[in-house]
Order: structure tokens, then sequence, then C-alpha cells
């Protein structure tokens, strides 16, 4: 590798996916990954403009990259900076109007592109911008996955969203909702286990809505997705996420009765308890029907745990309806959740609504929200607590001799232990619950220190 490449990722796991893809497809014309952008010859910022602090990250970003590019220059060197993801997608050249570092601007359809792309701001001096929606389908054009180090991996199996929830700009940045079909997923998860991947989490905006092109002509479902790829030999466990409540098929609920690869978590947001509220942020369900899915879905695996996205201070949120996603949250009892602050996004439908939530109400309805959230959070892993759990070792600890890993509901899970358990899936005796993570005791003496 002659030439060093420095990414920094943003947002949500799709934008960690797209980063390894993207260090995939430049490794062939001679970039190899760096840790530190002081001497990177192309800096790539994968962006995310879900909320307004989000966007504004890179813009400080880039102001620290300035420095680093001038200095680079005077040297007689030659710095590329590029901005990749949501916020070039949803601002395209303006980015390069705020930010005159800034050389090349392309969003999350293009990465297959990215050597043809880079060339030309080499020739050109910068002044790239591309951000279609080409109809080429990107997943036919990029390589196979070669940056894969670890015992878990991220496969995006969908992307894009038609759901246009009124606060959010996904739609917009990733575009209508594509499923990639069965044969190219299932031989990137067997090349993903073949360099030692254990776990695989299918990640899509809306994964739970993935329809792809099966054998022959058929149309599968995410759940027939799930059952086929726990065949393959070495693959231990299989995750997904994002869901959509309204796309929470009874097939798929099945899946976690009957596939034992598929872990006993679910990640699906419902965003706020109050049917009035939901209604306008159009999401396309009750917060009954909520918990109605919820009852069905313990039903069939009466371990899962359940997390969520919620959103507070949504224009016209009332105290009453605030209470409402206080009593929802009760009544379905979470292991974990993200919580935000509404923050108005151009071109949603969201910001043209009259009543915006003052700041310091979002504030404090956020502090009580993630208060419940966390005695929850505090009560499932104490619940842990005695439970020989299987855990898949993914790393050394922090402290000398301790191993971490990740139990089925996906809590760190860290033990002491003389070997490197890198890779393993031990029964692991849970001893203490702390509020993030869980400490443990190996099941089989003889390793353990
Ligand atoms: N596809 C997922 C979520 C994608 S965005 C879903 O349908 O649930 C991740 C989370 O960011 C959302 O679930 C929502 O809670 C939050 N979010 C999105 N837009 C937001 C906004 N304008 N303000 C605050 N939070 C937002
Ligand atoms: Fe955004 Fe709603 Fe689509 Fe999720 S379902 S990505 S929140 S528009
Ligand atoms: Fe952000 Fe884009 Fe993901 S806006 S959350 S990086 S899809």
């Amino acid at each position: 590798m002659s030439k060093k490449l420095f990414i920094k990722t943003y947002g949500c796991q799709m934008n960690v996916y797209d980063s390894e893809r993207m260090t995939d497809v430049l490794a062939p014309i001679g970039y190899g990954v760096t840790e530190d952008p002081d001497d990177a010859d192309l800096v790539i910022l994968n962006t995310c403009h879900i909320r307004e602090k989000a966007a504004e990250k890179v813009y400080s970003e880039l102001g620290r990259i300035r420095p680093l590019k001038e200095q680079k220059q005077s040297n007689g060197g030659r710095m590329l900076v590029a901005v990749a993801g949501c916020v070039a997608q949803a601002e395209g050249a303006e980015i390069m109007r705020r930010a005159p570092v800034v050389d090349m601007v392309f969003g999350p359809q293009t990465y297959h592109r990215l050597p043809e792309l880079v060339a030309r701001a080499v020739r050109d001096g910068g002044g790239v911008l591309d951000t279609d929606f080409p109809v080429e389908d990107k997943f036919d054009h990029l390589p196979e996955p070669t940056s894969q180090t670890g015992v878990t991996a991220f496969l995006t199996i969908q992307e894009g969203c038609d759901k246009f929830c009124s606060f959010c700009v996904v739609p917009y940045t990733r575009g209508a909702e594509f499923s990639r079909d069965v044969a190219s997923i299932e031989k990137e998860a067997r090349a993903l286990v073949a360099a030692g991947v254990r776990e695989i989490t299918l990640l899509g905006q809306n994964v739970n809505a993935y329809r792809g092109q099966g054998p022959g002509d058929s149309s599968w479902s995410l759940a027939q997705l799930l059952t086929h790829l726990a065949k393959i030999d070495g693959l231990d466990r299989l995750r997904y996420t994002t869901s959509h409540p309204r796309d929470m098929t009874d097939e798929l609920i099945a899946v976690h009765r009957d596939v034992p690869q598929v872990m006993p978590y679910l990640h699906l947001p419902v965003q706020s308890g109050s049917d009035r509220i939901l209604d306008a942020m159009n999401r396309g369900h009750s917060a009954d029907e909520y918990r109605r899915l919820v009852d069905k879905i313990r039903m069939a695996r009466p371990d899962i745990a359940l997390s969520s996205d919620f959103i507070v201070g949504f224009p016209g949120e009332t105290d009453r309806d605030f209470e409402e996603t206080l009593r929802l949250i009760r009544d379905v009892t979470y292991s974990q959740a993200f919580s935000f602050k509404y923050s108005e996004r151009p071109g949603t439908p969201g910001t043209a609504l009259p009543q915006q939530i003052e700041e310091h109400v979002k504030a404090e309805r956020l502090t009580e929200l993630q208060k419940l959230l966390n005695e929850q959070q505090i009560a499932f892993n104490q619940a842990c607590v005695g439970a020989k759990l299987p855990v898949l070792f993914e790393g050394k600890g922090r402290k000398p001799g301790q191993s971490i890993g990740r139990s089925p509901y996906l809590q760190p899970v860290h033990v002491a232990a003389k070997n490197d358990l890198f890779g393993e899936i031990r029964d692991t005796q849970v001893v203490a619950a702390l509020s993030n993570s869980l400490s443990g005791t190996l099941c089989t003496s003889e390793v353990t220190s």
C-alpha cells in the first residue's frame, strides 16, 4: 500500500459497514488504512444527517483537518478531503461552498465508483460531486469484504426507506427501499464466516421490510433469509437491525422461536407512547398495537430482550403525551434503549408543524425518560446475575488478563481468563451486574485465573 487512507465514521451501523466497503474498494488502487489523519493522502468523513448535532460535527471536523491539509501541502504533499454519507447526500455542493477544504462530496449510493472519483479529483484538483442514485446496483460492483478481522460483522441486506416518518431524513438521504438478492447476501455471509466471523448482524434502515430475490423468481422475506443463513456451518449467531413495528410479521416472530441461531434480542423502535404523536409522526400504528406486538413476540420467545428508540419533544407533544410514553415504557420494559430530543431537520414535514417544543422542556423530558430507561436496564442486567449465559468473546478487556464478549442479549460480559478467548463461545456464570455490562466467570475452571 503506497497511499494512506483515513476514514472517520459517524452515525449508524450502516455507515460502519459502508466505511469498510470503501476501504475494500480503495485497496486495489493502493490505499491502506491509517489511524492518523496527519499524514493521510485521502481523508473521508462518512457522515450522518439524522440530527442537527450529528451534521454539525462534520464542519467542526473539517475545521480540524484544514491545517493538516495545509501542512501537508507546504511540505510538497497532497491531501484529498472527501465528505461521504448522509450529510453529503443531503447538502451536496453546499458543503464545498461552506468548507473549501473539501475536494470531493459523494453520497452512499456511489461508493463503487470511488476509484474513478478519486482519479478525477487528483486530475482536476478537487471539485468532484456525485450524489446520484445510480441505476446500477452498487452491491454488484463492490468487492467482497476483505477488511474483516473480528468475530462479529455487519452485513447490509436492505437500504433506504419508504416510510417517511415526519421527523426523519433517511428516506431523502438513502432513497427508496431496496433489498439485495439472497445469493449475493449468502455469498458475502459465507466469505465472512470463512474469514473467522461467528456472528453476523444483518443491517437495513428497515431491515424487516426486506424483500429480496430468492432462487428463480421467488421473493424472500427476512424470515426466510434468516432461516436460510442459519444453515451456514460456523455461523453461530444472527441478529438484525433496525426493525419497524409495522413489518414485524408472524413469520418473523416464529423465527425467534424456531431458529436457535437468531439471538433473543430485538431493537424495535416505537418513538412515542402517545397515539396522537405516533399519528403525527406517521408511524402507522398505535401504542396498543405495539403492546400487542410485544406480547406476541414474548409468547414466541419469552426471554427476548427488547430495545427501542425514543424521541421527546416532537412538535405538539404535551405533558400528557409524554406521560403516555413513560407508561408504555413501564408496560413493555426494555433491556436498553436510545433516546433523543426532537431535532428539526430541513425538508422533513415535522419542521413545518406548529407548536415546536421549547429546548428546556425537551431537556427535562429527556432526563426523566432516560432515568426510567436506565432503571430498566440495570434491573435487566441484575436479573441475569446467577444465570449461565453463552458468551461470544470478541477481544481483550481494559484490565490485564480480562476478556470481553457479548451475551445473547447483547450485554458486554467480562471475565478473567488466562487464555485468549477470542472467537470462542463459552458458558459463563454471571456474578455481578453493572449498569452497562456484566461480569462473570467461565464455567470450566481450568482456564480461569
Ligand atoms: N429506521 C429506524 C431508525 C433510523 S434513525 C426506525 O424506523 O426506527 C435512528 C433513530 O434516530 C430513530 O429511531 C429516531 O429515534 C431518531 N431520530 C430520527 N430523526 C430524528 C430527529 N429529527 N430528531 C431526533 N431524533 C431522530
Ligand atoms: Fe426514518 Fe421512519 Fe424510515 Fe425509520 S422508518 S428510517 S425513522 S423514516
Ligand atoms: Fe445517520 Fe444516515 Fe445512518 S442519517 S443514522 S448515517 S442512515
